[in-house]
């Protein structure tokens, strides 16, 4: 070694360093939330409920006003009863987390170590990997041909070492689903060690009879995490709260080493008043039910690429390559006018925009929006 590497070699150990692969991991990417010079810009770059939340859940929220002193219950009790009784679930089976995130980052950290793996989908969501990289192992990305999960590639990821296999049904950034025939071909085919998480974040805007998210399976095998969200349906993104819903073993396993306060009394008070108000629940399916065929129709009737059929909250929406014409321009493009959609370039998709469905002027926003940009000559080029 030479001498100035010598030196480098002692001022580095000098230095606390992250253990490795740390910090090659890609932080998380969040929608946009400002355009520059619009005071409100419309944001449907984050896939947060359009309604806003259910007025019964914010009533909830505000209660919590005198408590803000108090740890709150580490149980999460009041959720857990509550999402028990709706979905007829065993309660000590649940788990609680800092919005679903959490709960797959517990899994990451309950289930891998070092030289193991977790099986995901090419464009699975971020946050999957990121706590799997945090844990040293190695991420597999099985392609999905036409943006739709594959069980046979799935499958063809799976080895030995092999732990988890995180699927998002619907998935995001693609929108596209499976129907559960195909679920449960895939559960039928992993080996019982290799825990199956059927993430289904958008699951209440999967309308489709051959879509389900996974519950029944997960009361019966040993090896099989549903998580859900209070984010979505319920609009209460801002409060992080989502449940797992795991076999008891799993459950007892990540109560050891899960942060004990953490979801918080708001939170945990709106989400039981959330998860009352059905009248909300079917506002926001509604909502999504009535515009993403809209969209789909307007958008493709511009010349562009929809991906689906989605059955999210959300669209994705392919772009020409012509100069002038890309995903980057369109994402400028309507940024300078206050529409702030979501470039998904750190998923490997620099061509496509999601852009998460709105109230109906927003829509309507968008798609005109849309029709000017693809109308429009590009620029000329500046005279050399
Ligand atoms: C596929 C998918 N799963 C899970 C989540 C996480 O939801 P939360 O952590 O807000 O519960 C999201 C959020 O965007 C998502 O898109």
């Amino acid at each position: 070694m030479s001498d100035e590497a010598q030196t480098l070699d002692r001022a580095a150990a000098q230095r606390p360093l992250p253990k490795p692969g740390i910090l090659d991991i890609h932080a998380y990417v969040p929608g946009k939330a400002k355009a520059d010079g619009v005071a409100e810009p419309i944001k449907l770059s984050a896939n947060e409920n359009a309604l806003g939340s259910s007025g019964k859940a914010q009533a909830a929220f505000e209660s919590a006003e005198r408590s803000l002193h108090l740890y709150p219950d580490p149980r999460a009790s009041i959720v857990r009863a509550a999402v028990a009784e709706r979905y007829r679930l065993e309660p000590e089976r649940l788990i609680f987390g800092c919005g679903s995130d959490e709960v797959f980052q517990l899994l990451n950290t309950t289930f891998l170590e070092p030289g193991d793996n977790m099986v995901q989908g090419q464009y699975g969501f971020a946050a999957f990997a990121i706590g799997a990289y945090a844990m040293q192992a190695e991420v597999r990305r099985a392609p999905e041909p036409g943006f739709r999960i594959d069980v046979d590639e799935l499958l063809n990821c799976v080895d030995d070492r092999t732990r988890l296999v995180f699927l998002a049904n619907p998935g995001n950034p693609t929108g596209t689903w499976i129907p559960f025939s195909e679920v449960r071909r895939l559960h039928d085919a992993l080996p019982p060690r290799v825990v199956l998480v059927l993430d289904g974040a958008y699951g209440e805007f999967a309308l489709d009879p051959g879509f389900d998210d996974g519950l029944d399976l997960a009361r019966t095998a040993s090896n099989v995490v549903v998580t859900h969200t209070f984010s979505k349906l319920h609009g209460l993104a801002a409060l992080r709260i989502g449940w797992g819903y795991a076999p008891l073993e799993i459950a007892q396993a990540v109560d050891r080493i899960r942060l004990p306060f953490n979801t918080s009394i708001p939170a945990q008070r709106a989400a039981v008043a959330a998860l009352e108000d059905e009248d909300f629940q079917r506002a926001s399916i509604e909502l999504v039910e009535t515009w993403r065929p809209w969209l789909n129709q307007q958008l493709g009737g511009l010349g562009l690429d929809v991906i689906g059929p989605s059955a999210a909250n959300f669209v994705l929406v392919g772009f020409p390559t012509t100069p002038g014409k890309t995903a980057a321009d369109a994402d400028a493009f309507l940024s300078a006018r206050g529409l702030l959609l979501r470039g998904v370039g750190n998923y490997g998709l620099p061509n496509h925009i999601r852009i998460t469905i709105g109230l109906e002027p927003q829509n309507r926003a968008v798609v005109d929006a849309l029709a000017e940009f693809m109308a429009a000559q590009p620029a000329p080029k500046p005279a050399a």
